[in-house]
């Protein structure tokens, strides 16, 4: 009988890392995979940090180096965000037509920032996710890890402003 290759824990209880491991359990967690998966993290969580990129290395039984090479080569992949806080706006279905374009546009106008940057004093980077899995909190953010539902430009803007 085939050893079972022993994969790792999944980093934290956050339920999108449930999403992420089911890309690579349907690949069979095969080093082809990585590719995908790696897009099956940005689509979660806007960005690709170490703890994940640790986490598919480890699970795909893939040097660490080749994964970082390959998430830093395609410029598709977002590497987590050099501002010190980071919000991520989800404009899966469900936050766009709940809203999440007028959240965008509400940073924007205050902080002027488009998704993928940062502000110029490093407080603050916005990304987009696909889907966070918090579809029933429409429309969703994830404030430094933290999920935060039903937003509107006016309350996500008070919590931004909140931050030191
Ligand atoms: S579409 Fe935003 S949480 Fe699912």
């Amino acid at each position: 009988m085939p050893l079972q290759q022993s994969r790792p824990p999944l980093p934290s209880a956050d339920k999108r890392w449930k999403l992420v491991n089911a890309t690579m359990r349907r690949n069979g967690y095969a080093g082809h995979a990585l590719i995908e998966t790696l897009h099956s993290v940005q689509d979660a969580f806007g960005f690709l940090d170490e703890t994940s990129l640790r986490f598919v290395a480890a699970s795909l039984d893939l040097p660490l180096s080749k994964v970082f090479g390959v998430a830093t080569f395609y410029h598709i992949f977002m590497l987590k965000p050099k501002g010190r806080h980071a919000c991520v706006v989800c404009t899966g279905t469900a936050c766009y037509i709940k809203g999440a374009g007028a959240l965008l546009e509400g940073i924007q106008e205050r902080y002027g920032v488009d998704p993928g940057d940062t502000t110029e004093d490093d407080r603050l980077s916005v990304l987009t996710a696909r889907c966070v899995g918090a579809c029933g909190l429409a429309p969703a953010v994830v404030l430094d890890g933290s999920m935060i539902g039903k937003q509107t430009s006016d309350t996500l803007i008070a919590q931004l402003e909140e931050l030191d």
